[in-house]
């Protein structure tokens, strides 16, 4: 709804449609402008020059002036797969946001670079978990007598020394392809769970997926003393939440699915399960990126749905099944904001510079961080099944 309380009209993507314009680009150097209408052919000219040196990586949530340049396009853990299948190429330019190229240079050799186009590109989500407030809560449930019995399971989306955090305590990675497969892992370990930083994906999935009780789940606020919580509710809790979220994702609403319904007969919703649990409960279907496409990909013709993921891969759906009717589920809802840092000219800064042998703006783990951030990664690739399920 909007301030004044009427319903917000659904917006319908389509070839063509131009949502968006503005560009705030700020960076050191010789930044091209975003005006030049030879950037596509220099980044052309510039991606030729370095041949099979370089490795672009384009996530799914990457402008279309972006993807057009990439090797490869997936979701953040098929990314990190693909830099580290790709021992060859010394430069790794990965066009998505930060947690992701330490991701990939946890996982890539110490021969390869992985270079950031925008050091701006972050994740606000993974801002929400510092690792000394993760450290502090960690303090706090050994007080409370429950941290023997807890095991941290993190989401993809933190930083590199919250996923070390998460290797040390024995815990896990999980992506949202396969946190039902990584938490069923883990209360196999322990009869507690841990989960960083995204509390809607967490309670998604142990409500939705393992059939838990929304009355398990307990959210800790690291800005309260013992994340808000007396000793007696963390003993009883199954569910330790992080309090975290999405600021795209978690800005959909139950009024506009209920919008969509209303507007277009027949419709389906498919959201991703970073949404409210309110959002994802009233959805037809919920999954990852990935899922999402192929979801949509395999429909027939004429299904209309209503996609409550981020605007650009939205936006790609409705360009790449013109036969089907694909709309944003909230018009509020922007880019994220992030993610849309990398654009045109920050990707052929980084591969002109290459070309004149200067490395701009490469992501290095700490070795120490590094170590115990790979053993919660490779947890992820041992868990039963497989390591990566839509
Ligand atoms: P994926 O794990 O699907 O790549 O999603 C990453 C993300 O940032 C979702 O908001
Ligand atoms: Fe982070 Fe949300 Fe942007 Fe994904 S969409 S990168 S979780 S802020």
């Amino acid at each position: 709804m909007t301030a004044t309380g009427s319903p917000l009209p659904l917006l319908v993507l389509g070839q063509g449609t131009d949502l968006h314009t503005e560009r705030g680009v700020e960076c050191p150097g010789d930044l091209p402008a975003p005006s030049d209408p030879a950037l596509v052919e220099r980044a052309r000219a510039a991606k030729a020059a370095l041949g099979d040196r370089v490795f672009v990586l384009g996530h799914h949530y990457q402008r279309d002036e972006v993807i057009e340049f990439a090797d490869v396009t997936g979701d953040s853990f098929k990314l990190a797969k693909e830099a580290a299948a790709r021992p060859d190429a010394p430069w790794i330019v990965f066009c998505g946001v930060h947690f992701m190229a330490e991701s990939a240079d946890i996982l890539t050799s110490d021969e390869q670079t992985v270079i950031l186009p925008d050091l701006a590109a972050g994740c606000s989500m993974a801002d929400m978990a510092a690792i000394n407030q993760v450290e502090d809560a960690w303090d706090d449930l050994v007080e409370a007598g429950v941290a023997q019995e807890t095991v941290p399971v993190t989401y993809m989306n933190s930083s590199a020394a919250i996923k070390a955090f998460t290797g040390r305590h024995g815990g896990t990675i999980c992506t949202s392809s396969n946190a039902r497969t990584a938490l069923s892992w883990a209360f196999e370990q322990g009869s507690k769970v841990l989960f960083l930083p995204d509390q809607h994906l967490g309670r998604n999935t142990y409500v939705r997926e393992l059939g838990g009780s929304l009355e398990d789940c307990v959210v800790f606020d690291p800005h309260r003393p013992m994340g808000g919580l007396s000793v007696e509710e963390l003993q009883a809790a199954k569910m330790i939440l992080w309090r975290g979220h999405c600021s795209v994702h978690g800005r959909f609403t139950v009024d506009a699915v209920e919008t969509a319904r209303r507007e277009i007969p027949g419709v389906k919703v498919i959201v991703h399960p970073e949404c409210r649990y309110e959002v994802v409960e009233l959805a037809d279907e919920v999954g990852s990126t990935e899922k999402i496409i192929k979801t949509v990909a395999a429909a027939p013709a004429g299904t209309k749905w209503v996609v409550g993921t981020e605007l650009n891969l939205v936006k790609r759906l409705g360009q790449q099944f013109p036969d089907q009717q694909v709309s944003f589920l909230e018009k509020n809802v922007c880019y994220c904001s992030t993610m849309n840092r990398i654009d045109l000219p920050h990707l052929v800064w980084a591969l002109e510079s290459l070309v004149e042998g200067r490395v701009v703006n490469p992501i290095r783990v700490d070795e120490q961080v590094a170590r115990y951030a790979r053993a919660a990664l490779d947890q992820m690739l041992a868990l039963p099944g497989e390591s990566h399920k839509d």
